[in-house]
């Protein structure tokens, strides 16, 4: 019998199908390689092995091939007669996955955890902050994503994919000390791990690191894939801290050649809020309004999500729309809330829309009572600053510059040399 890195046993014959199983699942689990060529080999290799079928599957969806996916996991399903119960629960929680249903994914993978601990594939999707738990819509979800990982540590000793999302679940509470003593091992494991280096640099950015950060990934972002699923957002953390540096240039530099719509492959859901988010807190740095560019992310917006459901696109949609002047977009998002934190979307539409026609003492009432609870809107800290010094902003140019200081030292008291906000 032949099994996967965490011994759980395969329904397969062909060892090097099991190895090109292995190695497409790692590079899902890490963000490096071609999973998805990997995976086809595996099946290539061995055409009834269903797993692999559900891996590739997987690796599609990840890679936004959303037809290809449905395709290769109809193939598991399948096959679905002839393996074993783990194998049949772990098709059915990656179906329920690709199926686009996230509540019976998320109950489903609870369940087959409770019995197969070390399937990593399926504990896989409720990591992260884009994943089943980060996009859940409920407040508290960071502490729930932490628990989620605690429950499941004793079954994963050192193992490097699971020190790296629990180190992100650590930053993501704000325990920083912990997070890297976790990603140091993980790290040493898989340095090259593109979630480990990823994670990493989350962790520089909560402590404040400006330069430690910038050092660590612009050096380790040099040898990592253009294709790679994570490049697009990798380069946004970069061109983040050139800007928090004063080096606005450079920082477009790799906005444009490797964010932006249009430049280099990058997950629409990364290049639509990377972009958005960038354009926004260079604004509120003290660059120029950029209307032009503005139009490109709502029009790349309207295009890739043109339903709405999904919040952390749909605030960031918004906040394009807004910029843009694309009254229509925005409005509908305003007055059709969907999805699990449908009306935080809502509310920080309209937020976005006192901001644009600069009405600061409206867009401070309105934002002020999101404040609390705007992780329901998935994302990271990091990304969420878009909203922290949103704030600030709209405090300092309200003339209340004692308040936007008091707000920025008590929600982001790191981040007060990050000369986040122009004029403060
Ligand atoms: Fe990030």
């Amino acid at each position: 019998m032949l099994n996967d890195r965490y011994d759980n046993p395969l329904t397969t014959r062909s060892q090097s199908a099991r190895d090109a199983y292995v190695e497409g699942v790692d590079s899902i689990l890490s963000a490096n390689g071609d999973g998805i060529g990997l995976l086809q080999g595996a099946v290539q290799a061995d055409d009834s092995f269903a797993l692999a079928h559900a891996a590739l599957a997987r690796a599609l969806q990840i890679s936004a091939r959303g037809a290809e996916a449905v395709a290769a996991i109809t193939k598991a399903r399948a096959l679905a007669a002839g393996i074993s119960g783990r194998e049949r629960g772990h098709i059915n929680m990656l179906g329920h996955l690709i199926d686009g249903d996230g509540a019976l994914a998320y109950a489903a993978a609870l369940d087959h955890l409770a019995a197969f601990p070390r399937d990593a594939l399926i504990a896989q999707p409720l990591t992260g902050v884009f994943g089943l738990i980060g996009f859940s819509g409920l407040s508290g979800r960071e502490a729930e994503q932490l628990a989620f990982l605690a429950q499941l540590a004793p079954h994963y000793g050192e193992d490097w994919w699971f020190g790296t999302q629990f180190a992100f679940a650590q930053i993501e509470v704000g325990q920083a000390d912990r997070a890297l003593q976790t990603i140091e091992c993980a790290l040493e494991r898989n340095p090259c791990s593109a979630h480990g280096a990823h994670v990493r640099a989350h962790i520089h950015y909560e402590r404040g690191e400006t330069e430690a950060g910038l050092a660590y990934l612009g050096e380790w972002r040099r040898d990592y894939q253009r294709r790679g699923v994570l490049y697009c957002h990798i380069s946004w953390h970069v061109a983040l801290w050139m800007l928090e540096r004063g080096d606005a240039a450079a920082a477009w530099r790799i906005i444009d050649d490797c964010v932006r719509p249009g430049k280099v492959w990058g997950p629409p859901l990364n290049v639509l809020t990377d972009t958005a988010s960038f354009l926004h807190r260079a604004e509120l740095m003290g660059g120029a309004p950029q209307p032009e560019r503005w139009r490109e992310v709502s029009e790349f917006a309207r295009q890739l999500f043109p339903k709405p459901g999904i919040a952390f696109a749909d605030v960031h949609a918004a906040l394009a729309h807004a910029m843009s002047g694309e009254t229509d977009a925005l409005a509908k998002l305003i007055a059709e809330p969907v999805g699990p934190a449908g009306e935080v979307v809502a509310a920080l539409a309209q937020v976005f829309a006192a901001f644009a026609r600069q009405d600061w003492t409206e867009s401070i009432a309105l934002l002020a009572p999101v404040m609390a609870t705007h992780e329901r809107i998935g994302g990271s800290r990091a990304q969420r600053d878009l909203l922290e010094f949103s704030l600030v902003a709209a405090l300092l140019k309200a003339g209340r510059p004692d308040d936007a200081r008091l707000t920025l030292i008590s929600r982001r008291p790191k981040k007060v040399g990050a000369r986040a906000v122009a004029g403060l």
